[in-house]
């Protein structure tokens, strides 16, 4: 990271110093989110058009931002980007380089528009397409389910209550509970898309704007469905960020308790299943031992994936409208959610 500038450049105009360098530390969000980098550019693109569109900048203009945020795209994914921490995040890190790359063309793109709202519309394309992701997972993985509960349509099994073994089952229809599970995590899925599907962009810093932009068409450019009606609501919303952070803490609460399972059963005491060594350990001082090493995985970052929905339900719960610095801390709980 570089750290060219005296002040901020983007707002430091009336600044007589810099932010101390602790400051500059917990301010900055660039080391984690350039992962917004492409829903970044694709917003601004869209932005620009509209503008261009509406009269409020120039074709020419537009083509030059068109062509410099095409330029940084690339940049960013060879790797010869240079990001600066002074720069704060990723919306200022792209709007600099703009400049740097085109001149003054570069300040008209923030016409109409604020961080607050470029945020929130980076976020929501950015959990949008991770939930698409997550629903594909989804149904392979019931899929799966599927083909063993076939398989194991008469395959008899102890079914438990209170681990105590109950009634005779079979695994079939163990595993088409399982179904019934992931089933309902991908209506989740489906249903936080619905609901997240609309575009804040044009809500500017929380009153709009009094410029006659067209949010119908930047929201139809960027894949929503429509724009969102409230402009305080839009820049302060972070409830599609909280749905996700649920629906994954639900399923990776299901997947815990089928990886709890999976360990009960390749114990010796229990022996109904054997691991494969693809995805167990062992030990050298005990050669007896095969661990489930996975499924303890899976069960164990649940605890994580639940952890972050805790926390951004707190970070959430204290914030008046509309936008506030706390609201910086919802994308690494919703990355490594992801992730995980
Ligand atoms: N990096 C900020 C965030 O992630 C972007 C929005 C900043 N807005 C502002 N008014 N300071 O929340």
């Amino acid at each position: 990271m570089s750290d060219k500038k005296a002040s901020n450049q983007m707002w430091g105009g009336r600044f007589a110093s810099g932010p101390a360098a602790i400051m500059e530390a917990i301010n900055a969000s660039i080391g984690f989110d350039r992962k917004l980098y492409a829903q970044d550019i694709s917003g601004s693109i869209a932005h620009s058009e509209m503008l261009a569109e509406t009269g409020i900048i120039s074709a020419a203009d537009q083509e030059k931002i068109a062509h410099g945020l095409n330029t940084i795209l690339k940049e960013i994914e060879a790797g010869t980007f240079e990001f600066s921490t002074r720069l704060e995040d990723i919306h200022m890190n792209v709007e600099a380089r703009l400049a740097d790359l085109i001149g003054p063309a570069a300040g008209r793109l923030h016409t109409a528009r604020s961080r607050n709202d470029q945020v929130a519309v980076d976020l929501r394309l950015w959990v949008k397409r991770e939930c698409q992701r997550v629903a594909q997972a989804l149904k392979d993985l019931i899929a799966a389910f599927l083909e063993r509960a076939e398989e194991h349509a008469a395959t008899v099994m102890p079914g438990f209550t209170h681990m105590q073994a109950a009634q005779p089952v079979t695994f079939g229809h163990h595993c088409m509970a399982y179904v019934e599970m992931f089933g309902r995590d991908l209506s989740r899925v489906r249903d936080a898309i619905e609901r997240m599907d609309e575009s804040p962009l044009g809500a500017a810093a929380l009153a709009g704007t009094s410029f006659s932009i067209d949010r119908h068409m930047t929201a139809k450019a960027l894949g929503f469905r429509e724009p969102t009606r409230n402009s305080l609501d839009s820049v302060s919303d972070r409830d599609f960020a909280l749905e996700f952070l649920s629906l994954a803490a639900i399923c990776a609460t299901h997947l815990s308790r089928l990886a709890e399972e999976i360990i009960i059963w390749s114990t010796p005491q229990f022996g109904f299943i054997r691991l494969s060594d693809s995805f167990s350990t062992g030990s050298s001082i005990m050669p007896q031992k095969k661990n489930p090493d996975a499924a303890e995985l899976v069960r164990g970052k649940t605890g994580r994936v639940n952890g972050h929905l805790v926390g951004l339900l707190t970070v959430m719960k204290g914030m008046p409208l509309t936008y506030g610095k706390d609201m910086q801390e919802d994308k690494e709980a919703v990355f490594d959610a992801a992730e995980t």
